[in-house]
C-alpha cells in the first residue's frame, strides 16, 4: 500500500461535507445494508469515504467481495489496511488517499457512501451521467434527493437507501397489493427515466367490466406509475407497459392475486 505523505485535506480545504471518519456505521448496519444491496462474492465493491475500513473488511471477509476505499484522511488509510490484514483479507481490500469527488465510480457493482447532503448533491448528477450498469448504491444516513429506492430495501435496511440510478427498467414492482377500501388491486411501477408513454394490455378479462385504471406522478427524477383494478373482472396476465427515452419496457402478472404476498395483501373481509 503506498501512501503518500501530505498535509491533511482540511488543512488544504478541500474537504466539505461529513469528512469525520468518527462517524462510522454500525458493523450491523454495513451488515445489513450489503444483503439489501445484495452485494455478492467477486463483486466490487467501493467506498467513497471509507474512514477506518470497517465496511472494506466486512464486505471482503463476510461478503468475499473485492473492496476498494477511497478516503483523504491517510491515518484513516493506515487503520484499514491494517484491520484488512488482521481480518486476512489484505489481498481483497485496497485503499487509495484521494479526492472521491473525483473517484472513477464505473467499476462498481456496489458503490457506498456515507457523506450526508451536500455531497449527494453534488454527485447525483455525475453518477447519473456516469453510470451505465446496475450499480446499486448503498446511501447510509441519508436520500439522495431525486432518486427511487429500490423498492423492498427499505424491508432488510432502515438506517439508509439503496438505489440502481443507472437502472431505468429496474423498477417494476408486482407484489399485489389490495386497497382494503376499494377491493382493487393496486401494482406500482417505478422508473428512473421521463416516461412518454404508458399502456396496460390485458390477456383474458372474463368480464367486459374489466378495466386498468393508470395513473403516472413524477417521483423526484423517475415517475411512479399506479395501476388499479378490480381483481373480480380480470383473470389471466396483465402486462404494463412503459416507454422511456432509454427505452421500451414492460412488467407481467397475474391479474388476480393468486399468491398473496402477506405482508401486502389483506383479504377483503365481508362486512360484518
Ligand atoms: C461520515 S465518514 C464515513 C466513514 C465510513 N464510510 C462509514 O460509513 O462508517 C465520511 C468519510 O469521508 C471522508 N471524506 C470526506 N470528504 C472526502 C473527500 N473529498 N475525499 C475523500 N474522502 C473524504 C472523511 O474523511 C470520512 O472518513
Amino acid at each position: 500500500m503506498n501512501l503518500e505523505p501530505t498535509t491533511t485535506a482540511d488543512e488544504r480545504g478541500e474537504l466539505f461535507g461529513v469528512h469525520i471518519p468518527e462517524l462510522q456505521l454500525p458493523d450491523d448496519e454495513y451488515r445489513a445494508a450489503m444483503r439489501a444491496a445484495a452485494l455478492a462474492a467477486d463483486e466490487l465493491y467501493i467506498e467513497l469515504g471509507s474512514g477506518h475500513g470497517n465496511g472494506l473488511v466486512i464486505a471482503a471477509a463476510e461478503f468475499g467481495a473485492r473492496a476498494f476505499g477511497v478516503e483523504y484522511l491517510e491515518d484513516a488509510n493506515e487503520r484499514a489496511v491494517a484491520a484488512a490484514l488482521r481480518a486476512g483479507v489484505g489481498d481483497r481490500v485496497n485503499v487509495r488517499r484521494e479526492d472521491l469527488r473525483t473517484t472513477d465510480p464505473t467499476p462498481a457493482d456496489v458503490l457506498y457512501l456515507h457523506l450526508g447532503p451536500a455531497f449527494h448533491d453534488l454527485l447525483a448528477p455525475r453518477l447519473e451521467r456516469m453510470l451505465t450498469r446496475s450499480t446499486r448504491v448503498i446511501a447510509a444516513g441519508w436520500r439522495v434527493p431525486g432518486w427511487l429506492p429500490v423498492p423492498g430495501t427499505q424491508d432488510s435496511w432502515d438506517a439508509g437507501y439503496v438505489y440502481r440510478p443507472a437502472d431505468p427498467l429496474l423498477h417494476a414492482t408486482w407484489g399485489p397489493a389490495l386497497d382494503s377500501d376499494t377491493g382493487r388491486i393496486v401494482r406500482e411501477f417505478h422508473a428512473h427515466a421521463d416516461l412518454e408513454a404508458i399502456e396496460a394490455r390485458v390477456d383474458g378479462v372474463v368480464d367486459d367490466q374489466g378495466s386498468i385504471e393508470l395513473s403516472a406522478h413524477v417521483a423526484g427524477r423517475g415517475q411512479s406509475i399506479l395501476a388499479a383494478w378490480d381483481p373480480t373482472t380480470i383473470a389471466g396476465e396483465v402486462t404494463l407497459w412503459a416507454r422511456c427515452r432509454a427505452g421500451r419496457f414492460s412488467s407481467r402478472g397475474a391479474g388476480a392475486p393468486s399468491a398473496p404476498d402477506p405482508r401486502t395483501y389483506q383479504p377483503n373481509l365481508p362486512a360484518t
